[in-house]
C-alpha cells in the first residue's frame, strides 16, 4: 500500500511505522489511523517481521485525534460511523508484540493509541495527558479505562478530570511507561528492544502477550488457569525443545519459528 500520514520501513526483523502528520503534530485523523492498521496488516502478514514499533515526532508522538474533524461531528455521524474507535481495535488486535516510542506529545488519542501499545518507551520529553475535558468532550479510545488500570484511579482520575499533562518521569513513576530514555536516542533504542523480542520464538511472544493480556480481561483464578494452560502448549512448541537443548548444551539456541 502506499501511505500519506505514516511512514513505514523495516530495521532487519523489526517493522518501525512513524506518524507522520507534521503539520497538526500527528493529530490522528480517520485516514491516519486507517493507515496504522494498513501497516500493522501488512507486518503482521510477514513472516521475517517479529516485532513493531510505533513513533511520532521529536515534538509529538500524537496531539490526538483531529479537533478539525470532530468539531463539527453530529451524534448520529459518530454513532453509526462507530467515530474512530472501529479502526483503532486494529492496534489492539495485532498478535505480535507493538511498542509505543514516544517522544513530546501524547495527548488524547495519542495518548490512548500509545496505551493501546504492549508497552510505551518514553523520551525525557515526552508529556502524556488526556485533556478531552478542556474541549467539552472525554476520552474515546480507553483513556478512561486503560489510564486508571496504569497509574491507578488517583492519578487517573485527577488526568482526566483537570486534563493535565504528566512528564516522562513522573509516568515512569506511576507505570505509565516502561522506561525513560534520551530523547536523540529513543527510536534506536526502541529498535534495539524490539530486535531483542524478534530474537526469540514468534510464537511464544504471542503466547505471552496474551497472557499477560488476560490479567486486564479476567479475575486471578482464571488468568493463572490461562497462564498454565498456555505454559503446558509451550511445550508442543519446537523452538520449546530448543531454547531448553540450547542451554543445557551451554550453547545459543537457534530459534526456527521467528
Ligand atoms: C487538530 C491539531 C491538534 C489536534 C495540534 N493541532 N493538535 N490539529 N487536532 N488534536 C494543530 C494546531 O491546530 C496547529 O495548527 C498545529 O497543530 C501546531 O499546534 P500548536 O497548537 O500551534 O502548537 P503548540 O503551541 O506547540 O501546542 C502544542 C499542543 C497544542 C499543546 C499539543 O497543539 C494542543 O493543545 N493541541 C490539542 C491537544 C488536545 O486537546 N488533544 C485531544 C484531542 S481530543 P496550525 O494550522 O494553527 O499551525 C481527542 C479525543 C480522542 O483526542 C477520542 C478517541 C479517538
Amino acid at each position: 500500500p502506499t501511505y500519506r500520514f505514516v511512514i513505514v520501513d523495516r530495521r532487519a526483523r523489526v517493522g518501525l511505522i512513524t506518524l507522520n502528520r507534521p503539520q497538526q503534530l500527528n493529530a490522528l485523523c480517520d485516514e491516519l489511523v486507517s493507515e496504522i492498521g494498513a501497516a500493522l496488516d501488512a507486518f503482521e502478514a510477514d513472516d521475517s517481521i517479529g516485532a513493531i514499533v510505533i513513533t511520532g515526532s521529536a515534538k509529538a508522538f500524537a496531539a490526538g485525534a483531529d479537533i478539525a474533524a470532530m468539531q463539527a461531528l453530529s451524534y448520529i455521524d459518530a454513532y453509526r460511523g462507530d467515530f474512530i474507535t472501529r479502526n483503532w481495535e486494529r492496534v489492539k488486535t495485532c498478535r505480535k508484540p507493538v511498542i509505543a516510542a514516544v517522544a513530546g506529545y501524547a495527548l488524547g488519542g495519542g495518548c490512548e493509541l500509545a496505551m493501546m501499545c504492549d508497552f510505551i518507551l518514553a523520551a525525557d520529553t515526552a508529556q502524556f495527558g488526556q485533556p478531552e475535558i478542556k474541549l467539552g468532550t472525554l476520552p474515546g479510545a480507553g483513556g478512561t479505562q486503560r489510564l486508571p488500570r496504569a497509574i491507578g484511579k488517583a492519578k487517573a482520575m485527577e488526568m482526566c478530570l483537570t486534563g493535565r499533562l504528566m512528564g516522562a518521569e513522573e509516568a515512569e513513576r506511576a507505570g505509565l511507561v516502561a522506561r525513560v530514555v534520551p530523547a536523540d536516542g529513543l527510536v534506536e533504542e526502541a529498535i534495539a528492544v524490539a530486535t531483542k523480542i524478534a530474537a526469540n520464538s514468534l510464537p511464544v511472544a504471542m503466547m505471552i502477550k496474551e497472557a499477560v493480556n488476560r490479567a486486564f480481561e479476567s479475575g486471578l483464578q482464571d488468568g493463572l488457569l490461562f497462564e498454565r494452560r498456555t505454559f503446558h502448549a509451550s511445550f508442543g512448541l519446537e523452538d520449546q525443545k530448543e531454547g531448553m537443548s540450547a542451554f543445557l548444551e551451554k550453547r545459543p539456541p537457534v530459534f526456527r519459528h521467528r
